[in-house]
């Protein structure tokens, strides 16, 4: 068979076994040791034909390309509508955290929204949605309980208004925890708001990272509201920043002992801002969150052989793989790391739009105002899968799509330009999410697909 047939791969080896990711197809699979250095020695132009029995086993991957083309997935190309705003109620904030990219909650101007503007951006959202007929709005700030009355409002007029409309509204709010009490939960109860609390860990953790303007920790005020909330809301995500080498394993065991189903986990991105971004770059170390990688691929493993449902769906409300074992198993590709500047923005408390919420402040990155109706975003619309080099020739691509566009921005200076280490982490999850696949027989893979572990492989015709 003749190179020019066989698609891009991408070949690594994992505890003594070989294994191939299909690039473009986003499919994975296990070769022998002589099938892999046959395909390492194609790959590095020292072979450019293939023998023949090796062909059954790539026909196996799809690795052979003839009418691979038919069974690519349709991709959304826009248009694209704005459904989905991070809408700053207060630019200041009870806390200082010392890693914060909103300069304190303040993002260099501060303020408060007032309330024809939150009304104005309520309907700017409902135009610029079109023919989509949910839109969802997130409360962000500085702290957003701080702005609890015009909070309440703006729910109370986005309800209103899209029952005139004939659409649907969700929220959401991103929240210290600081300020909640009972009316508060009372109220995202009924609302049915998804929660997202800021919470580093251990309180000696969180209290360095997260104090009061007085230099006091917010652990011991924070935590028992949290548990309160969590009586009636056990979903309430728990979302944890780390700076340095925190052990990320520590600070997942410290939310789980407070109670948390559902944790997420990111390391602290420099800020735009200036303040305190070197310390942070320079301090990002990645070999914690490898080995809580490593180790969460043997447990994904372990619970499926056990046959342990119970254990495996509270696993992937914590994981770091569940997303590239989910892309893996339903050929999935993904063109944006996220939907910043193309479904989703942020809006400041003067009414300013940028391309997401933690972009607030940043002249650079406003692409209109809630006054207008022009967006000008032509540049974050192109996919950094093709127009960033280094992306456009990793094997990840598609799974990782290019980074965060801020920590982008912060590591790298350029919105496509994803730093080392989250390169790094985003191919070593995919690899640990294929060996995953590979290590699993096709009776586990049945197993996890009938208990819903992972959804099932969309309809083409879904779309
Ligand atoms: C800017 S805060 C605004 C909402 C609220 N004050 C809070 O802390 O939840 C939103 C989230 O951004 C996180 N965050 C702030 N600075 C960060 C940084 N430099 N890197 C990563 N996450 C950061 C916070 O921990 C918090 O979870
Ligand atoms: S509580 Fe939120 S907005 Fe306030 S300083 Fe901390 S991260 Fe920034
Ligand atoms: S650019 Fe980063 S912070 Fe902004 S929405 Fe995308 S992933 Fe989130």
């Amino acid at each position: 068979m003749n190179k020019n047939n066989i698609m891009p791969f991408h070949l690594f080896h994992h505890q003594g076994q070989h294994y191939v990711i299909n690039i473009e197809k986003m499919s994975t699979g296990t070769v022998d040791a002589r099938t892999s250095e046959a395909l390492a020695m194609m790959a590095s132009d020292q072979e450019t034909l293939l023998p023949s029995d090796i062909e059954e086993n790539l026909k196996k991957l799809g690795l052979v390309s003839e009418g691979w083309q038919n069974s690519q997935r349709l991709v959304k190309k826009g248009p694209y509508s704005i459904v989905n705003m991070a809408l700053l109620l207060t630019q200041s904030c009870n806390l200082k955290c010392v890693y914060c990219y909103g300069d304190g909650g303040e993002y260099g101007t501060g303020g408060s929204m007032e309330e024809k503007t939150a009304f104005q951006a309520v309907d700017w959202l409902i135009e610029q949605s079109g023919k989509m007929k949910k839109i969802h709005l997130g409360f962000f700030g500085g702290e957003p309980f701080l702005n609890f009355p015009l909070m309440k409002a703006v729910v109370e007029y986005a309800e209103k208004k899209v029952r005139e409309m004939g659409k649907e509204v969700g929220f959401s709010a991103t929240t210290n925890g600081t300020l909640l009490d009972d009316e508060k939960i009372a109220f995202i109860k009924k609302h049915q708001f998804d929660i997202g609390i800021s919470i580093d860990g251990p309180r000696a953790v969180h209290d360095a990272q997260r104090p009061y303007a007085n230099g006091k920790g917010s652990y011991d005020s924070i935590v028992p509201k949290i548990k309160k909330l969590l009586e009636v809301m056990p979903d309430t995500l728990g979302h944890a920043v780390t700076v340095g080498n925190t052990d990320p394993q520590l600070v997942k065991d410290a939310l789980i002992e407070i109670g948390f189903k559902k944790i997420s986990l990111r390391q602290a991105s420099p800020s735009l801002f200036n303040r305190d971004s070197d310390k942070i770059k320079s301090k990002r170390d990645i070999s914690g969150l490898l080995n809580v990688l490593e180790q969460e691929a043997e447990t994904w493993i372990h619970l499926t052989q056990s046959r342990d449902r119970q254990a495996l769906e509270t696993l992937k409300d914590k994981s770091d793989l569940f997303n590239g074992i989910t892309a893996l198993l339903q050929n999935s590709r993904i063109y944006h790391a996220c939907s910043a500047g193309l479904g989703m923005v942020g809006v400041s408390a003067a009414g300013d739009v940028y391309l997401c919420h933690r972009f607030v402040g940043m002249d650079n990155y406003k692409i209109g105002s809630i006054f207008e109706h022009e967006l000008n975003r032509g540049k974050y619309l192109i996919s950094p899968t093709t127009s960033n080099e280094k992306c456009a020739a990793c094997f990840a691509k598609y799974y990782c799509a290019g980074g965060c566009k801020h920590d982008n921005v912060g590591s790298c200076g350029s919105f496509t330009t994803p730093s080392e280490e989250i390169c790094h982490l985003r191919c070593r999850e995919l690899e640990l999410a294929a060996s995953i696949i590979g290590r699993l027989d096709p009776v586990d893979h049945a197993f996890l697909l009938e208990n819903q572990i992972f959804p099932p492989k969309p309809c083409l015709l879904d779309f």
